[in-house]
């Protein structure tokens, strides 16, 4: 088998959070299987469904994700909220160039390798760390 795109690793992505680890790896799983496809050259009807598939599970979790952080005292809820909406955006346009050119080149990948790490490792968490006290 090919190497993974993205690897889940414990240590550094547990946001001790398992609702929400667990969405994460799911986006992981369609990241990578992007990655795949892409790598075999599938046809652009499959790539494009897939990336549909990554846009509807990140809006999900997302979601989710801000509902499970109002719940706790998050100083930087607000700006969470903004960061997601510019992730979603970014990938919005992504998509959109896609669809034109039928090409996913290494910015994209570069954006969710970013996103992953830089995110998940330095915005998400954050909440993690809140909701491990407010656990006690
Ligand atoms: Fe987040
Ligand atoms: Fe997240």
């Amino acid at each position: 088998m090919a190497e993974s795109f993205f690897k889940w690793d414990q240590e550094k992505l547990t946001t001790h959070v398992d609702a929400m680890d667990n969405e994460h790896k799911k986006l992981i799983d369609i990241m990578n299987k992007l990655y795949d496809r892409n790598a075999a050259k599938a046809p652009k009807a499959e790539l494009s469904a897939i990336i549909k598939e990554l846009a509807m599970w990140t809006v999900t979790h997302f979601e989710h994700e801000e509902k499970f952080f109002d719940t706790l005292d998050y100083s930087q809820a607000k700006t969470h909220k903004t960061i997601h909406k510019d992730l979603v955006e970014r990938l919005k346009g992504h998509q959109a160039e896609f669809e034109k050119t039928g090409q996913l080149g290494p910015a994209f990948f570069q954006f969710l390798k970013t996103w992953l790490t830089a995110h998940i490792m330095g915005i998400d968490l954050k909440y993690g760390v809140i909701a491990a006290k407010k656990a006690g």
